[in-house]
């Protein structure tokens, strides 16, 4: 294979999340600079116009036209590119050429995809392809799950540094998080709805935390998990379940398996929303645990499903406006125990709204982080996690380049 002139190409740059990426990109970087990159997408004119609106110096910036579903233009595509980093989804619709070509081709790939159903069935097919050609596939490059998997990580060595152990039990709490969800993540959920809706099996596979962890390591302890409104004592708060939970959960527990169980073989991992304290708190906490019973309810059944997308949720392409990306945010809390009794907490918070503002700039520098930190001789080929393959190095970039801070806490 020659050698790729390209580090990143972002694929799907017209996307909702794609646009506010290439924009990014196009700030830290500029085009000729030390980054060699480019924007693909299936539209040559939406290309055009995206470059157009990047403003002065954006005209050398380099443009590919791909289809997701033609497999010679993805072939293209991967050949001059060491990194392709993806925003075309729902990945379960259209993700799976890419991450095949990727795989065989020995190209590193990186996407946002929080479709457990879907990344379990590409590690299943195509994990030997890229052990083969050393490519390394890391999937939930954006809020699901970095913040979750690079704050356990984050933690886990600030425990092992302090009480030469790590944590038996870490709790992931969100104490705020201020944003909107856009039409592709709108989009990806309801897939999953349906898909299960279509094969009850998947909802019974879906409920195993274990599900992505490698072969032989898909059974575990039992995992403690909040699914309705609960009180919880190490906090002082009452807390509601997370959508985002089931996702999140899954990729720290294949972290702790690819890592040869450094959490321990007995971690438990849990995550929720903080509501807050007292009467209100509870209340809170309830109405927040029915309203998202009542939504996945209604995601489940066909027609409720057509009306939630006709007529409520925002349509591909939409997602908050550029004031609420601005002023949005998260506060991230860990509270961690080790087998004899210690504890440690830590935060993680972003600037920007979680989801799509600050999604961007997670996504933008683990595409970076994969092409220019991490040798092949220290990460080989294989599917990996955000913490696995970018660990530290992320954590550094992140807090450098992307509004996010790790921080112990005192209390
Ligand atoms: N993990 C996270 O935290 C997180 C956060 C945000 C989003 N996401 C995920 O990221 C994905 C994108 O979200 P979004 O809101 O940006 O979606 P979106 O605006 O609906 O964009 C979907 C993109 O897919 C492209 N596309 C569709 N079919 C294609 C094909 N055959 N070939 C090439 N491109 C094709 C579209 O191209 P055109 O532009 O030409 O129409 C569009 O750019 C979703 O799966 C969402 O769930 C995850």
């Amino acid at each position: 294979m020659s050698k790729p002139n390209l580090d990143v190409v972002v694929f799907g740059a017209t996307s909702f999340v794609g646009q506010i990426l290439t924009r990014y990109l196009f700030e830290q970087f500029g085009v000729g600079g030390e980054l060699r990159w480019a924007a693909a997408g299936r539209s040559g004119p939406r290309l055009e116009e995206l470059r157009k609106s990047l403003g002065r110096g954006a005209g050398k910036l380099e443009l590919q036209v791909a289809d997701a579903a033609d497999e010679a233009s993805l072939r293209q595509l991967c050949a001059g590119a060491r990194v392709v980093v993806s925003t075309v989804g729902p990945y379960a619709l259209y993700g799976e050429p890419l991450v095949r070509v990727c795989a065989e081709s020995g190209t590193d790939y990186c996407d946002l995809t929080g479709e457990v159903q879907w990344m379990k069935r590409m590690i299943d097919r195509y994990e030997d392809a890229a052990l083969l050609s050393g490519a390394r596939i890391v999937h939930n490059c954006g809020f699901d799950s970095i913040p979750s998997d690079l704050g356990v990580h984050f933690l886990q060595q600030q425990a092992r540094a302090k009480f030469g152990q790590p944590c038996a039990t870490v709790k992931m709490r969100v104490r705020s998080m201020r944003g909107g969800f856009s039409g592709g993540t709108v989009a990806s959920l309801l897939n999953v709805l349906k898909e299960v809706a279509a094969d009850p099996a998947l909802r019974k596979s879906l409920q195993n935390p274990y599900l992505l962890c490698p072969a032989g390591k898909v059974k575990g302890v039992r995992q403690p998990n909040v699914s309705f409104a609960e009180y919880d004592a190490d906090f002082d708060a009452w807390v509601a379940p997370f959508i985002m939970s089931a996702i999140n959960t899954r990729v720290v527990h294949r972290s702790n398996a690819l890592a040869g169980h450094a959490y321990g073989r007995e971690f438990r991992y849990d995550e929720a929303l903080l509501t807050g304290r007292g009467v209100r708190g509870r209340l809170a906490a309830t109405a927040t645990g029915a309203g998202l019973g009542a939504f996945m309810l209604a995601g489940s059944v066909g027609p409720l499903r057509a009306a939630l997308e006709k007529f409520v949720l925002p349509a591909p392409g939409e997602g908050p406006s550029p004031e609420q990306q601005r002023t949005g945010g998260f506060d991230l809390r860990f509270h961690g125990r080790c087998a004899n009794g210690q504890v440690i907490r830590a935060r993680v918070t972003g600037d920007r709204d979680p989801g799509y503002g600050s999604t961007a700039k997670m996504l933008g520098q683990a595409a970076v982080c994969l092409a220019q930190d991490i040798p092949r001789s220290r990460v080989g080929g294989g599917f990996w996690t955000p913490a696995t393959a970018l660990g530290d190095r992320l954590i550094a970039r992140l807090e450098a380049h992307s509004g996010l801070k790790f921080e112990l806490l005192e209390k």
